[in-house]
């Protein structure tokens, strides 16, 4: 593999995400290419079952990405299987309204309807406290993502879903690696996703997993996930259901072949084995990526601690984050405003994203659709306005992350007019050298 370039500052781009891809993952995608592994099969079983494994859950159920794996996950729980535990049309499912539009969606995509509360300044989580007042007599269930890796109260959360009689969905996409209480996110719902985009803990390219312990959901997840079908052979294998020409269901005829009878009103949401051979490289990775991230923010937070007019990022209480992005918000009183320094750092090449959508119910898509908002969403308003985030991902060495952390160092101290290092006085010094 070619090395990579050499870091130069103001030059090199500095992009917030980004995969580590090495020769063991090429290897592993041409040598499945070669194969013409080209669907999913035994690759993706072998990948789901570590996947599971690595949670300590039963079952994994790889996906075409983690959109798909939210879709799914919500979708399992409108299943009739379920019974009067389903979710029905009009029901209501808590989740917030900053963050990603996918952990929304698929509560508007099954006929639900998303109860929407704020977050928290600096953790960009929701609380149990808010998410305990929004329960109303028509709430079923609580659907929402650890934000930024940052992990939401859980242990928390996934009690009070209990005590509540809730079905809880944790959208784990961004947070592979974190820990709460001492216990892996992803772990704590009823149902959990992961995305593999490059820009998250591990790559696929495209690419998503739902993962539950629970067997019986696990069934739903598949059958919807291909195609709705009620038979679990893998395509291409006959009758390791022990049914095929003899089951009666519905009102099908005896003996249908069982490959075609169909218990859900599903999609077909699964990956490929190309996908999966790099997810066995990647997820062999998966505690260094962890650490370098851990690593980089740290960085970054030491750095930047008690800078002026900057909140900068905090750990939700008794978590461990495998952070995805470090955030920061520019404090109202700050002499600048964020968009002076956003456009000072990607000016620099520094690369800045927004806290994703912001406050959701802006947005044109979802003006006109049925929601409750359940007190205000004041902070999901300050994080449209005046949050974003820069990257902390494994290919960032500490010497690009001194770059970053420098020149945030040098705007906030140039706006406050005090003396203080510049990029190019470390420069002379030899400090990023
Ligand atoms: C919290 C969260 N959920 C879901 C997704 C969707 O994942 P994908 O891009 O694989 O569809 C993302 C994407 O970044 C995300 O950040």
């Amino acid at each position: 593999m070619t090395p990579a370039p050499r870091f130069v500052p103001g030059l090199t781009p500095l992009l917030p995400a980004g995969a580590v891809l090495e020769e063991a993952d090429r290897l592993a995608v041409v040598a499945a290419a070669l194969d013409l592994q080209i669907t999913s099969g035994a690759t993706s079983q072998q990948f789901e079952r570590q996947m599971a494994r690595h949670l300590g859950l039963r079952k994994a159920h790889l996906t075409n990405s983690g959109s798909s794996a939210n879709l799914l996950a919500l979708s399992a729980l409108t299943s009739p299987l379920l019974e009067d535990r389903r979710l029905q049309p009009g029901d209501e499912v808590i989740t917030v309204a900053a963050g990603f539009p996918t952990t929304v969606n698929p509560i508007l995509q099954n006929g639900l309807l998303p109860v929407f509360v704020d977050i928290e300044l600096g953790t960009y989580n929701t609380s149990p406290e808010r998410i305990e007042r929004a329960i109303g007599p028509k709430t079923r269930a609580i659907m929402i993502a650890h934000a930024l890796g940052n992990p939401f109260a859980a242990t928390e959360i996934a009690r009070l879903a209990d005590e509540r009689g809730l079905l809880l969905v944790e959208d784990n996409c961004d947070a592979l690696g974190s820990t709460e209480a001492g216990r892996l996110t992803g772990t704590f719902g009823d149902l959990s996703t992961i995305s593999f985009y490059p820009a998250h803990h591990i790559t696929t390219g495209e690419g998503g997993c739902v993962l539950t312990d629970n067997l019986a959901l696990a069934r739903i997840v598949e059958s919807m996930r291909d195609w709705g079908r009620d038979c679990w052979c893998e395509p291409g294998e006959d009758n390791r259901c022990r049914k095929r020409f003899s089951c009666q269901l519905g009102r099908m005829p005896y003996g249908y072949d069982h490959k075609y009878v169909f218990s859900h009103v599903g999609y077909n949401l699964k990956s490929t084995d190309l996908q999966a051979a790099m997810g066995l490289t990647q997820l062999a990775k998966v505690e260094d990526f962890g650490a370098a991230r851990r690593a980089n923010w740290r960085q970054l937070h030491d750095r930047l601690e008690g800078l002026p007019g900057l909140l900068l990022p905090r750990a939700t209480p008794n978590s461990d984050p495998s952070w995805f992005g470090f955030v920061i918000t520019v404090l109202h009183d700050a002499p600048f405003a964020p968009g002076e320094l956003v456009d000072f750092l990607e000016a620099r090449r520094i690369g800045t994203r927004r806290f994703f959508a912001g406050n959701l119910t802006r947005h044109p898509a979802y003006l006109d659709r049925p929601m409750r908002i359940a007190g205000d969403l004041d902070n999901s308003d300050i994080v449209t306005d005046r949050t974003f985030w820069i990257g902390v991902h494994p290919r960032l060495t500490a010497e690009m992350v001194e770059y970053m952390a420098a020149s945030i160092e040098e705007f906030v101290r140039q706006r406050y007019h005090r003396p203080g290092p510049t990029v190019a006085n470390l420069q002379q010094s030899g400090a990023l050298a």
